[in-house]
C-alpha cells in the first residue's frame, strides 16, 4: 500500500498573525474545522494508505501528534529535525525511514487545500502504475493565473493514459515569463505533491546529489529512534544541503513524470488567497471569529480573540491574533513578509 509523508517544515510566514513560529499555517483551521494538517492526514487515509510518516520540526512534536490523534491518526513514524534543511533533504529522511524499500511514498505538503478529493485520489491511481516501474511523479495543477510563487512544468507527450512527461521545470518564474506560460496552454503549476518509490528516489538522489544523502544518512545512523520517534542527529544533518526537491532531484532526473489534475488545490499562501476560496457572506466578506461587521464589503476579518468590530469600510483585511493586529488593502498581502522585516529591525 501507499506511504503517505507529510512535510511540515514551513513556517507560513505570510499569514502572520495568525501563522506564527510557535503554530505555523498548517497547524491552523484556516479554511475549515479541521487544521490543514488534518486536511492532509485525512486526505490520505483509507485501506490503500499505510499510517503515515510525518517529518517536522522538533519543536512542534506534541502538537502534531495532538491534532493527528483527534482525528484518530498515528503516524507510522514522527521524524523530528533538528533544523529545517528544505524539502529534499526531509524527503530523504523519509525514504530512508520507509520500512518497505519500493513502498510508493506519497509527498504531500501539510499546507494546501484541495477541494476534490475523488479527483486527487484518481489522480494517484493514474500515476501508480509508472511509479512501480521507477519513475518519479509529480501532479501538474491547470494554472488560472500568472502565480510567481509557483513552480511551472512544461507537460510532454502522454507516456501512459493521464500521465505526461517532464518536458521542463521553472521554479517561480518572474511575471512575464509566467504570463507566457500560462498564455502557452501547455503548461501546468507544480502542486508540490510527488508520488514514487522510496528507492527510486533514493537512486535518484545518489545520483544527482550523494552528499546530501550521505550526510542524511548518517544523521539517521547517529540519532535517535524512541518508539515512533525518529530524531536525526543535529551535525550531520546540518551538513545537507539546504534544497528543495524541485531543484536536487526532479528537475535531473530522468524518468520524471506529470500527472494532470484538476482538483481545486490552493496553496493558500496569503490572506488574499485565503479570502479568495473563502465562502464569503453576500457582501462579500470572509469573517472568523468575534467579528461585528456594519455596511462593511469585501473584507477579510478575522480574530481569535479580542473583539473585531469594523463599519463602512471596504476591501480591507484585519486580523487579530493574540497582541498583534495587522491590517492591510485586499491586494497586498504578499507585503506581510516585509512588515515581518521592518518589525523584527524595529525590535
Ligand atoms: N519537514 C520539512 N522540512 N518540511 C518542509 C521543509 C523542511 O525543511 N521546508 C518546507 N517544508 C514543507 C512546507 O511545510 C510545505 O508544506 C512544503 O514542504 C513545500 O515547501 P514550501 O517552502 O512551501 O515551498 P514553496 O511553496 O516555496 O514551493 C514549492 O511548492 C509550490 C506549491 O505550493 C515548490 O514545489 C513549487 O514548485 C510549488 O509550486
Ligand atoms: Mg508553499
Amino acid at each position: 500500500s501507499i506511504v503517505p509523508v507529510i512535510l511540515s517544515g514551513g513556517s507560513g510566514t505570510r499569514l502572520w498573525p495568525m501563522s506564527t513560529p510557535e503554530r505555523p499555517k498548517q497547524m491552523l483551521a484556516l479554511t475549515a474545522d479541521q487544521t490543514m494538517l488534518q486536511l492532509t492526514a485525512a486526505r490520505a487515509c483509507g485501506e490503500r494508505f499505510d499510517a503515515p510518516i510525518v517529518v517536522a520540526n522538533a519543536r512542534h512534536a506534541t502538537m502534531i501528534e495532538d491534532q493527528l490523534a483527534a482525528i484518530g491518526c498515528r503516524p507510522q513514524a514522527l521524524i523530528l529535525e533538528p533544523i529545517g534543511r528544505n524539502t529534499a533533504p526531509a524527503i530523504a529522511l523519509a525514504a530512508l525511514c520507509a520500512v518497505e524499500p519500493d513502498a510508493p511514498l506519497l509527498v504531500m505538503p501539510s499546507d494546501h487545500v484541495i477541494e476534490d478529493v475523488e479527483a486527487f485520489r484518481a489522480a494517484v491511481n493514474a500515476a501508480l502504475p509508472m511509479v512501480e516501474q521507477g519513475w518519479l511523479v509529480t501532479f501538474g495543477i491547470t494554472p488560472d493565473a500568472p502565480e510567481t510563487g509557483y513552480g511551472y512544468i512544461k507537460v510532454g507527450e502522454a507516456i501512459e493514459p493521464g500521465v505526461h512527461r517532464v518536458d521542463r521545470f521553472v521554479e517561480k518564474p518572474p511575471l512575464t515569463v509566467a504570463e507566457a506560460m500560462v498564455a502557452s496552454g501547455d503548461h501546468a503549476w507544480n502542486g508540490g505533491i510527488f508520488l514514487f518509490r522510496a528507492d527510486a528516489f533514493l537512486h535518484a538522489l545518489a545520483q544527482h546529489e550523494p552528499d546530501m544523502l550521505d550526510a542524511v544518512r548518517r544523521s539517521i545512523a547517529e540519532g535517535e529512534r524512541a518508539g515512533t520517534h525518529v530524531r536525526p542527529a543535529t551535525l550531520p544533518f546540518s551538513e545537507a544541503a539546504n534544497q528543495s526537491i524541485d531543484y536536487a532531484v526532479m528537475e535531473k532526473a530522468d524518468k520524471v513524470a506529470v500527472v494532470p489534475v484538476s482538483m481545486g488545490w490552493n496553496d493558500v499562501g496569503s490572506w488574499d488567497a485565503l479570502h479568495a476560496i473563502s465562502k464569503c457572506d453576500p457582501a462579500g466578506n470572509a469573517i472568523g471569529g468575534e467579528v461585528i461587521a456594519l455596511d462593511t464589503n469585501n473584507c477579510l476579518a478575522r480574530s481569535d480573540g479580542v473583539r473585531i468590530a469594523m463599519v463602512g469600510v471596504s476591501d480591507l483585511i484585519v486580523v487579530a491574533s493574540g497582541n498583534d493586529v495587522l491590517v492591510l488593502p485586499r491586494g497586498r498581502s504578499q507585503e506581510v513578509k516585509a512588515l515581518l522585516e521592518a518589525m523584527k529591525s524595529a525590535g
